[in-house]
């Protein structure tokens, strides 16, 4: 046993509804202070790993440890030592943030000057101290969530889950999010276990990454091991005249392995990195290809996602919903 208080860890853990195998026997170890970004797409088996870790839905199989206690055996420890931020969290429209506060800190046990204290302080670290008293009904989505965030800390848990903490937020709103999210980890040591359908966000925020599709862990790292291990960059092409398309793989063929690109495009990873491309060039040219487009990309952590499930985790550009296995 080591003297530093545990994280989590979690060995061939399963939930199964019906003959669905929501979570089909997942492990990975997550060492306190740590910020574990746990990414897949909708359905991938997320929220029902969080919702066991959390001690609201009992696992069908395996085991899971939480600040040193069993889930399945051990809830109310477990739940003294957390604090969570759910998909479904219900706040009342008609209550202001304080007051939510307020109530969080006395269902907690706490009396009335620690409560208001404890309340104002917490208002003012996620940044709604002038919105205080207004209510939560007129708040924007990065506000409600930035009020999640603060009713999760009540506690003071030494780890948090977040279960998709800024999907529908917008780019400023999200980036706020992270800040208050990385200090919790850095300044006071709170362990994070945090879903996200968003590649970036893994990649920002997280120390380590696993990557969960269909209720398995594909991959598991630092983001930049991830990525390490696919190595070299992907180039995308699509053919000026569509017909060409086949003729276009052939060629690329002879620079690297096939990969998936996006409809009408032929793609390889280049054996060669980025180093082959004036020969890729030429040899398009004396077959007499023209192109469309020509992309070269570095590898990301849609690289490695692809890589490991052969589909791709693409975010689309408007309201950020991903869409999964978009891939043809
Ligand atoms: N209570 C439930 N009963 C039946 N199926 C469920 C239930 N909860 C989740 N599922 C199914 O389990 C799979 C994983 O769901 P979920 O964990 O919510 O995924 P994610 O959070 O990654 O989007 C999905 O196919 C979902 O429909
Ligand atoms: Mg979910």
């Amino acid at each position: 046993m080591s003297l530093a208080p545990p994280g989590i860890e979690v060995v061939d853990l399963q939930r199964t509804f019906k003959s669905l195998r929501a979570v089909d026997g997942i492990s990975f170890a997550i060492e306190p202070g740590e910020i574990f970004g746990f990414l897949g797409p909708n359905g991938a088996g997320k929220s029902t790993t969080v919702l066991m870790l959390t001690t609201l839905l009992p696992p069908t199989g395996g085991r899971a440890t939480v600040a040193g206690f069993d889930v399945a055996s051990q809830g109310p420890d477990v739940r003294r030592h957390i604090g969570a931020a759910l998909q479904e969290a219900a706040l009342d429209p008609l209550l202001t943030g304080r007051e939510h506060l307020r109530l969080q800190a006395s269902l907690q046990g706490l009396g009335k000057p620690a409560r208001d204290t404890r309340s104002a302080e917490l208002l003012e670290r996620v940044g709604l101290t002038e919105a205080a008293d207004r209510r939560v009904g007129g708040y924007s989505g990065g506000m409600k969530r930035r009020l999640d965030l603060a009713l999760a800390l009540v506690h003071e848990p030494t780890i948090l889950f977040l279960d998709e903490p800024t999907t529908g937020l917008d780019p400023q709103s999200r980036a706020d999010l992270w800040e208050e999210v990385s200090r919790l980890a850095r300044e006071q040591g709170v362990t994070v276990f945090l879903t996200t359908q968003y590649l970036e966000e893994a990649d920002q925020l997280a120390d380590r990454i696993a990557i969960i599709s269909k209720g398995r862990i594909v991959a598991e790292g630092t983001p930049d091991a991830l990525k390490g291990e696919i190595g070299r960059p992907s180039l995308e092409v699509v053919p000026a005249v569509a017909a060409d398309r086949d003729r276009l793989a052939a060629v690329l063929g002879e620079f690297g392995a096939p990969t998936a690109g996006p409809p009408g495009a032929a793609a390889v990873r280049l054996e060669a990195g980025a180093d082959g491309l004036a020969q890729v060039v030429r040899r398009l040219d004396a077959e007499g290809i023209a192109l469309q487009t020509f992309d070269l990309h570095a590898p990301t952590l849609d690289d490695v996602y692809l890589a490991k499930t052969g589909e791709r985790l693409t975010e689309a550009a408007d309201d950020g919903a991903p869409v999964a296995g978009a891939a043809g």
